[in-house]
Parts: C-alpha cells; sequence; structure tokens
C-alpha cells in the first residue's frame, strides 16, 4: 500500500514533486515509461519509501493500492505535438482514460484522489485580463487540446463512477532538471555551448512563469485542504515576454545575447494569463519563489551539470 502513486516521475515537475513526498515520509510508487526527457539519476532511487514501475499509463494492467494518484505523465512539448500527436494522444488522453478505468474498477473504498495535472493551455490564450477556471477552454495546439480531452474524460469519470479528482491547470514552470527543449533550459544550454539562440517570431509573446517548487506546493496544499471534484489554477503572476527572459538569462551568465529569429510556431498564443484567486481562497496558497529571484540557480544547475564557458 503507497500514500501516493505519481506517474511520469523522472520528468521535470514529477520528480520534484516526488522529492517533497519522500521529504515529508510519504511512500511513494513512480511509473513513468521513460522517454528521451526522463532523468535515471535523480538520487531518491535508494530511499526506502521509493519504488520505481517502467511502464506505460496508457498500457498498464493493474494499479498497485494507494491513497493518491498524481498524474504527470505526458508528452510536454508542444513543438512536437505538431509535427505529430499521435504519441501524445496515446499517453495524454489514452493514458488518463487507462488510468481512470482502473480507478473506477477498484471497491469504492479502494479507490485513491485522482488528481489530473492539466496546464493553462488549455484554455488558449488572451491578450488582456486572466482566465478563471469557470472560462471555456479553447486550446490552439495538438498539446493542449490532449490535456483538454484528458480533462473532459476527469469530469466524465467524477459524474458517472463517483471518482473523486483534483484537477490544476499551472502556468509555465522552470527550474532545475527541465529537458533543454523548453525555453529557459535551452537558452541556457544554447549560451553554454555558443550556439544561437532561436526564438519563433518576433519573441513578443508572453508567459507567466512559476518555479517547479512552487507549482509541487501547491499541487499537494489541494490535496492536504481536501479540495476535491473542483479545478484550480495555478500560478505565480510573473508574465515576461519570451525575448525578454532569453535576454534575461543572456544578462545572468554575464553574457551578449546571441539570438537567432526564426518561423513563428504554428498556432502561437500571444498571451497566457490565469487568475490565481480560487486556490488562494481555498487553501491560502500563493507562490513564494520569483522568476527573477531563482533563475540563477537554474544557471548553476545547467553549468554544474554540462560545464561552463565562463
Ligand atoms: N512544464 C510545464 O511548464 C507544465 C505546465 C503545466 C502543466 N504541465 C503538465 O505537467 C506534467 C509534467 O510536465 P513536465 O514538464 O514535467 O513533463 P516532462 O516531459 O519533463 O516529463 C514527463 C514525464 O512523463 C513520462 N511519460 C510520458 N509519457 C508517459 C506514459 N505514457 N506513461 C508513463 N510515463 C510517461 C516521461 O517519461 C517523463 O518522465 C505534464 O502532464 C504537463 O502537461 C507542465
Amino acid at each position: 500500500m503507497y500514500d501516493f502513486i505519481v506517474t511520469g516521475g523522472c520528468g521535470f515537475i514529477g520528480s520534484h514533486f516526488i522529492e517533497i513526498l519522500l521529504k515529508r515520509g510519504y511512500r511513494v510508487l513512480n511509473i513513468d515509461k521513460m522517454t528521451y526527457v526522463s532523468w535515471s539519476d535523480i538520487g531518491f532511487e535508494k530511499h526506502p519509501n521509493y519504488s520505481f514501475l517502467k511502464e506505460d499509463i496508457s498500457d498498464i494492467t493493474n494499479l498497485p493500492k494507494c491513497d493518491v494518484l498524481v498524474n504527470f505523465a505526458a508528452e510536454s512539448f508542444v513543438d512536437n505535438s505538431i509535427e505529430n500527436s499521435g504519441i501524445f494522444f496515446k499517453s495524454n488522453v489514452n493514458g488518463v482514460h487507462n488510468l481512470l478505468e482502473h480507478v473506477r474498477m477498484k471497491a469504492k473504498f479502494d479507490r485513491p484522489l485522482f488528481v489530473q495535472v492539466s496546464t493553462d493551455e488549455v484554455y488558449g490564450d488572451i491578450t488582456k485580463g486572466e482566465f478563471t477556471e469557470t472560462d471555456p477552454l479553447k486550446p490552439s495546439n495538438p498539446y493542449s487540446a490532449t490535456k483538454a480531452a484528458a480533462e473532459q474524460f476527469v469530469y466524465a469519470y467524477n459524474r458517472t463512477y463517483g471518482i473523486d479528482f483534483v484537477m490544476t491547470r499551472c502556468s509555465n514552470n522552470f527550474g532545475r532538471r527541465q529537458y533543454p527543449e523548453k525555453l529557459i533550459p535551452k537558452t541556457i544550454m544554447s549560451a553554454l555551448h555558443n550556439r544561437p539562440m532561436t526564438i519563433h517570431g518576433d519573441g513578443s509573446y508572453i508567459r507567466s512563469w512559476i518555479h517547479v517548487i512552487d507549482h509541487c506546493e501547491a499541487i499537494l496544499s489541494l490535496i492536504e485542504h481536501k479540495a476535491h471534484n473542483d479545478v484550480y489554477n495555478i500560478c505565480s503572476g510573473d508574465e515576461i515576454s519570451n525575448l525578454e527572459i532569453v535576454n534575461l538569462v543572456y544578462e545572468r551568465m554575464g553574457l551578449k545575447p546571441n539570438i537567432q529569429f526564426v518561423e513563428n510556431r504554428w498556432g502561437q498564443d500571444l498571451r497566457y494569463a490565469i487568475s490565481m484567486k480560487k486556490i488562494f481562497d481555498k487553501t491560502g496558497w500563493k507562490s513564494r519563489l520569483r522568476l527573477k529571484d531563482t533563475i540563477d540557480d537554474v544557471i548553476k544547475f545547467y553549468k554544474e551539470k554540462y560545464g561552463s564557458n565562463t
């Protein structure tokens, strides 16, 4: 019997979530298929409360007993989904459906709380103001469409079978261990290897950034406050354009920006912005790790792991 099953726990956010759970004394089973983004050397492998199962969530045939299942497992890179969305559908939609099926087949008293980690990208973009949880979903790209589809299955399984859930829609994460296809680590790695950093379009697109540890703590606060059968936005309010954040990384690394503007991403979202009022009202959680205070630590991580040119 586990306290938590975490799926996708060898990826960026899931690995931080597991670290926090182990520090708090929970027993954790991590189910991860180990795609190209996964980390196999994080360090919690030898922890006595940690177990690991290498498996695809869309193929599992048995779900061990646990109190809470937190689903981070997903294909997460928008550009890949624009190239080929088949694997996004399998992992992000079929995978969630398969997990929900395993939960519903358990006796009612044996069912875990189902936590679906979704994204603010399900709303699409907004040029003024911010989305609240009651706004309609209007995803702009195949990745966000699969995340929106998964959400609908969670609602349906709650209504039809009575499965308890918590759903979260978080903004862009940054922090240690993010795969360097994403904007911030890609900029750091380009700078470390003296390669030009490519930016889609003119780089004016606004993203709202939250530290990965803040995101994980927000999810835990919702679980601990029994915020069941509802959806919550999670963000910090740190809005910045893609071009500004790339420039900030170069500045913090003490380097002159080396930027190459390339064709815009198809379906590019202009700005993401979400309200954080609902989670604050429910749990009192608010973001504490600001982008400009913690970006140096992220740079340090990649410098130590992949070498430095300074
Ligand atoms: N990164 C962000 O900014 C962000 C923001 C909001 C929400 N999210 C959501 O958070 C979750 C985690 O994101 P991330 O950035 O850590 O992603 P990631 O790509 O770094 O990690 C995903 C992990 O899931 C695993 N995985 C993928 N498909 C799987 C499958 N079918 N079965 C089992 N394991 C599988 C991978 O091996 C990997 O370890 C995703 O669901 C994503 O949609 C991410």
